[in-house]
């Protein structure tokens, strides 16, 4: 490997996005599809707008089997602003909600929940709703199966491993995901949302978070971050060409195994400080021996055009982010490069070990 290599991008989010997709949207930026401008100028209320939103709706609904009793939401404010938005629209209906706090974006979570309803961690029937996080980012958690949620409307942020697998949207009452992890640039949260959930908005609900007030205008009640949308069609497209949500299930295993075997075989060099069952495929979050081998590691790492490596502020040490668009070849670079990294941080530690006995 050489500083020439290409960069190979780990990113937690923002995050790498399809090359084929960077380059369409390339092709069409300062004239999309004959229209003479680009979709960065075009009313959001125009014709050509109104096909680019139902179009990448309708994607989603195909690549996800979304019923027909859901809506499709493309809002802003990001996961942050989805926290609250969620408990404003529906912790109205008992006064209550139940969240299970797994790590630090469903602590989060439940924080900004507090300031409009009552926020418990043990499990009531009377529940407005139940919250979980299905990948927490930072952490590297991830849950294997839906939780029962015993009849209270289940609520997942999936921003972190949405798309990455087929799962059951009837199970949901609600799930929110960022775009800037596997769906597109930063700026829009996709909201999808059983209708029957519309009906229990706080008053003191701003009309931008309202759920029901952009169901009922498709998203453009105010003006959307319409080139994200555009940019989102373009990545829906790709998982369909890709094989859809099978393929990205195949890939994201295949490659959150590899990490993890050489993290689980380096006789704790590495060290992954999650569970085994618990691990997440997008997310791999890991530490050597010592803060000054993790420093040494990221260094070296990018040198060789591995970048955004480095771990959480709030967890420190190394984390390899390998969203959808990270290839098996990317991953199988890292791997080649930890364990280069291992024998020679080993054996230096080995000859050191014998010099001072
Ligand atoms: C799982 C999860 N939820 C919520 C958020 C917050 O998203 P935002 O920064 O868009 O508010 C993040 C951000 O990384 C996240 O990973």
């Amino acid at each position: 490997m050489s500083p020439s290599n290409p960069v190979i991008n780990f990113g937690a989010g923002p995050a790498k996005l399809p090359r084929e997709v960077l380059e369409e949207v390339k092709e069409s930026l300062v004239d999309y599809e004959g229209t003479g401008i680009s979709v960065m100028e075009m009313s959001h209320r125009s014709a050509d707008y109104t096909k680019i939103n139902n179009d990448t709706q309708s994607a989603l609904k195909e690549i996800l089997n979304i019923p027909d009793n859901y809506k499709i939401l493309f809002l802003q404010g990001g996961g942050t602003g989805m926290f609250a938005a969620v408990a404003m629209n529906l912790i109205g209906r008992t006064g209550k909600a139940d969240y299970v706090v797994t790590g630090s974006w469903s602590k989060k979570a439940a924080q900004e929940a507090e300031k409009y309803g009552k926020s418990t961690w043990n499990r009531d029937p009377e529940a407005s709703y139940l919250y979980y996080c299905d990948n927490e980012t930072v952490d590297g958690v991830e849950f294997n199966y839906i939780p029962d949620s015993q009849g209270v409307p289940l609520v997942s942020d999936m921003s972190s491993n949405f798309l990455s697998r087929k799962f059951d949207v009837s199970k949901f009452g609600v799930i929110i995901a960022g775009a800037q992890k596997n769906i597109g640039p930063a700026g829009i949260t996709v909201v999808i949302v059983r209708e029957d959930l519309l009906d229990y908005a706080m008053p003191i609900t701003p009309t931008v978070f309202d759920f029901k007030v952009n169901a009922g205008q498709n998203s453009v009640n105010n003006t959307p971050p319409t080139f994200v949308v555009h940019v989102i069609q373009r990545v829906f497209a790709w998982i369909k060409r890709q094989g859809g949500l099978a393929t990205m299930e195949q890939n994201a295993l295949q490659k959150s195994t590899l990490l993890y075997q050489e993290i689980d075989n380096s006789d704790g060099f590495y060290q992954c400080p999650v569970e085994a069952g618990c691990r997440s495929r997008m997310n791999v979050p890991f530490k050597c021996k010592t803060p000054e081998l993790d420093e040494q590691f990221l260094k070296d790492a990018k040198a060789l055009n591995m970048i955004q490596l480095k771990g959480h502020r709030l967890v420190g040490g190394i984390r390899a982010s390998i969203y959808n668009a990270v290839t098996i070849n990317e991953t199988i670079t890292l791997v080649k490069f930890m364990k280069e990294f291992r024998h020679k941080h080993s054996s230096l530690n080995a000859q050191s070990q014998i010099y001072l006995s």
